[in-house]
């Protein structure tokens, strides 16, 4: 129960990591506030935990502005934001076929809306004098992939020394911020993908030192560390969940 009676935001809380994350969160006895584009999901994962669904497009200034107000609002304070939607959509591949329009379809969603939930959150954490931001990144920040997903590459890139900017500058005044690093996670995404195609799936599943990719319960579980006062000596950091894939030359057979 480290997050007793704390006050969660989690976006893309409908699916994959966020799901984790809200049911873990919430287990932690945080109130957690659900924000998704999909509102079927959101709501649904809200109901679950007993929290808050609000309606967001988390690339929507207003709509990112009015979801941290009303966790405030309702339950009176505003201690983690988790900054985790995002998307990867085919579309976005090797750059000589990735249309600028896609490009910045990915940049919009994927940085841009850290960009906003960060800066509509800092405000509430500043009158507290305390809070923890943990923005969704990933291992592909800081490898290359010849499989490239140039912007979402490029995306969490930006997230990464955004997040340790944002880190270093409120450091002295309680506020946390934490980059998240997910190494290849087993969602249905993902799961379909290499379903069709087991050669794919084989390629990347051969740089895992570990052999296999993370459920969401695991980076779920980072998340609830990142949140809570356990982490409180980290913040700038980009924390590395990845079954040991960037520390990786050979791996076993
Ligand atoms: N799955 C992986 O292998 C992996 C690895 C590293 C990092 N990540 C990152 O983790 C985060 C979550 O990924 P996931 O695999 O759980 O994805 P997911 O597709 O299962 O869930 C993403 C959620 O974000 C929501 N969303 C999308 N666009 C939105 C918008 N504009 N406004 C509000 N909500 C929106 C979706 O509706 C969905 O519920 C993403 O930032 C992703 O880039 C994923």
């Amino acid at each position: 129960m480290r997050l007793q009676d704390r006050v969660a935001v989690v976006t893309g809380g409908g699916s994959g990591i966020g799901l984790a994350s809200v049911r873990r969160l919430a287990s932690e006895g945080a109130k957690v506030v659900v924000a998704d584009i999909d509102a079927d999901a959101g709501k649904a994962t809200a109901d679950e935990v007993g929290g808050l669904f609000v309606r967001t497009d988390v690339t929507d200034r207003e709509q990112v502005e009015a979801l941290f107000q009303t966790a405030v609002d309702t339950y009176g304070s505003l201690d983690v934001a988790f900054n985790n939607a995002g998307i990867s959509p085919p579309e976005d591949e090797s750059i000589l076929n990735t249309e600028p329009d896609v490009w910045q379809r990915v940049q919009t969603v994927n940085l841009n809306s850290v960009y906003l939930c960060c800066k509509a959150a800092i405000p509430h954490m500043q009158r507290q004098g305390k809070g923890s931001i943990i923005n969704t990144a990933s291992f592909v920040a800081v490898m290359g992939a010849a499989t490239s997903q140039i912007s979402y590459s490029a995306s969490k890139g930006a997230v990464l020394s955004m997040t340790r900017e944002l880190g270093v500058q409120f450091a002295r005044e309680g506020i946390r911020v934490n980059a998240l690093c997910p190494g290849p996670v087993n969602t249905p995404l993902l799961k379909e993908l290499f379903a069709a195609d087991a050669e794919r799936a084989q390629r990347r599943l051969v740089h895992v030192p570990m052999g296999r990719f993370a459920e969401p319960e695991e980076i779920a579980a980072a998340v609830a560390f990142l949140a809570s006062d356990d982490s409180s000596f980290m913040t700038a950091s980009s924390f590395l969940v990845d079954g040991g894939i960037t520390g990786a030359y050979v791996t076993p057979l």
